[in-house]
């Protein structure tokens, strides 16, 4: 597989296009507002975005149902917008990632509508029907009673979002509906989806996130299928696309770098223990919490990808609580020296870097639910609505932060203690050291367990870097693993060397070049 050489030192920025800057006053963001700040994110030193889904939907999932794949969603602008925003991306040596749902449609999909139709067609087996309307498919929730032909049809998350089939890695011989993964149906899906990823690779796009990876194939519990299925797509990728970079929403990095993943996400969810640092009653970046579960999971998933830790850890996204919920001030600091010195290649979620808030108390928007209010608009200064939109305040997207302290960007730009400027130190020197960098290799010196600070040597390019990042009221000490050579990085004190020792302040932070 090509290696996408622009990942080895990327860091991104999540856009959610709904909620970064409206230009036309509507009240939802759009493309020709995302190219009006590009600036601001390669300011920041981020190298690259990821954008939620921006396609022709009913938004009942904030776009994560799509109802055409081939067509910008109009409210956000044009194909054309999206093409000349790739093209002002790219002239400033940035790049994007499209957000691809290959998993399930809206119900409002052209191919669905076709889909529930009597008469057989091209499309009758392009989602998952049983052969009997009573009966839905084995541990899915399903559509019933709402098409012309028999059967339930598969969901695989909200019940507007069939299920696409991509076939069952065992299917079960007394339920013949179950088709195998070579049959003309599922292969005929598969090969649909490529169009898509052609069609927007041609138009300029770099790559993709893909939503839900793990789930196109059904029962198919050690993912074999679902493995064999991306192999196939990255083959096609190497043939057509060397350059595409792909990532995946999968938490399982050994199987989706085998799928041909260039890099998978680490899950809120599931086993990662991601959570224990920054979103719980004792976060341990809060000072009182225990990341030793974490670093357990994490190397067990380093071992098992071969060393590569390939793990793009978030800073926070669109299903998850904001950080700025469980963290404050400096601790949302200390979080930032730990996103920013781990392997793989960190994602900033738009309005972390200046910690926002989540809002509290929020209708549902879009299917968005509990995540809503992590969804609100970009605080970009004082103006009226914080400089997002010029409508009336009712018709915005979703409420704003109503605070009065509420952050934003321009005060946080013109204080140098602020968080801003804090991310914006850090991934610069991320971006000055490769040891820092994703594919720099990761040794734990202290796991992080009550009472402990948590603390890791980085290397790579003849470098090694030790990070400490010590949240608890007291001060530590940890053997270097080398010896300290020169502090790149500080917060909250200076660390003291002492031989191949560190002693750090309490609730500090220090990044340390060793010799
Ligand atoms: C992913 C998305 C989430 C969406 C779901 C269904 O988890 O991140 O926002 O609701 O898939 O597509
Ligand atoms: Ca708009």
């Amino acid at each position: 597989m090509n290696e996408v050489k622009w990942l080895d030192s990327a860091v991104f920025y999540e856009i959610y296009p709904q909620s970064f800057k409206d230009t036309n006053g509507d009240g939802i963001g759009d493309f020709r507002g995302i190219a009006e700040k590009l600036d601001y994110i390669k300011e920041l030193g981020c190298t690259a975005i990821w954008m939620n889904p921006c396609y022709d939907s009913p938004f009942l999932d904030a776009g994560y149902d799509v109802r055409d794949y081939y067509k910008a969603a109009p409210r956000y602008g044009t194909n054309d917008d999206l093409k000349a925003l790739f093209g002002e991306i790219h002239r400033r040596g940035m790049h994007i990632l499209l957000d691809l749902v290959p998993g399930h449609t809206s119900w409002e999909h052209e191919w669905f509508r076709q889909s529930c139709r009597g008469e057989r067609n091209e499309f009758t087996d392009r989602y998952i029907w049983t052969d009997n309307t009573w009966e839905a498919p084995e541990g899915m929730n399903a559509l019933i009673g709402i098409a012309e032909r028999v059967g339930a049809c598969g969901v695989n998350f909200f019940s507007h979002q069939p299920a696409l089939n991509y076939g069952y890695y065992k299917p079960k011989p007394d339920k013949p509906w179950q088709q195998p993964t070579d049959a003309p149906g599922p292969k005929a899906t598969l090969e649909a989806m490529k169009d898509i990823m052609r069609f927007w690779l041609n138009m300029g796009c770099d790559g993709f996130r893909v939503d839900m990876a793990p789930s196109l194939i059904k029962n198919d519990e050690d993912r074999k299928g679902v493995i064999a299925l991306w192999q196939d797509v990255r083959a096609f990728l190497d043939r057509e696309f060397p350059d595409a970079a792909m990532v995946s929403e999968w938490g399982e990095p050994d199987k989706s770098l085998l799928g041909g993943f260039h890099m998978d996400f680490l899950l809120h969810f599931g086993p990662s223990h991601y959570n224990d640092l920054f979103r719980c009653d004792k976060p341990f970046f809060g000072g009182e919490g225990d990341a030793s579960e974490f670093v357990k999971t994490y190397k067990e998933n380093l071992a098992k990808s071969g060393g590569k830790g390939l793990m793009c850890i978030p800073s926070g996204n669109h299903d998850m609580i904001r950080l700025a919920k469980y963290l404050r001030g400096d601790e949302l600091k200390m979080a930032f020296a730990f996103l920013m010195s781990m392997p793989g290649a960190p994602f900033i979620y738009y309005g972390d870097e200046i910690g926002m808030r989540y809002v509290e108390g929020l209708y549902s928007v879009e299917g968005g639910y509990e995540r809503t209010g992590s969804r609100s608009p970009m605080q970009w200064d004082g103006t009226e609505n914080a400089g997002f939109s010029t409508a009336p305040a009712d018709k915005l997207y979703i409420k704003l932060d109503p605070s009065a302290d509420r952050p934003t960007a321009q005060a946080q730009m013109n204080d140098p203690g602020s968080l801003l400027n804090e991310v914006k130190k850090l991934v610069s020197i991320r971006a000055e050291h490769k040891a820092l960098q994703s594919r720099g290799d990761i040794v734990f010196v202290s796991a992080g367990g009550p009472g402990e600070p948590l603390a890791y040597v980085r290397s790579g390019a003849g470098e090694r870097i030790l990070v400490v990042l010590n949240p608890t009221d007291s001060k530590v000490t940890v053997a270097a693993g080398g010896v300290p050579d020169r502090q790149i990085y500080s917060l909250g004190g200076t660390a003291e060397a002492n031989g191949s020792d560190i002693t750090a302040e309490p609730r500090s932070a220090c990044w340390y070049v060793l010799r």
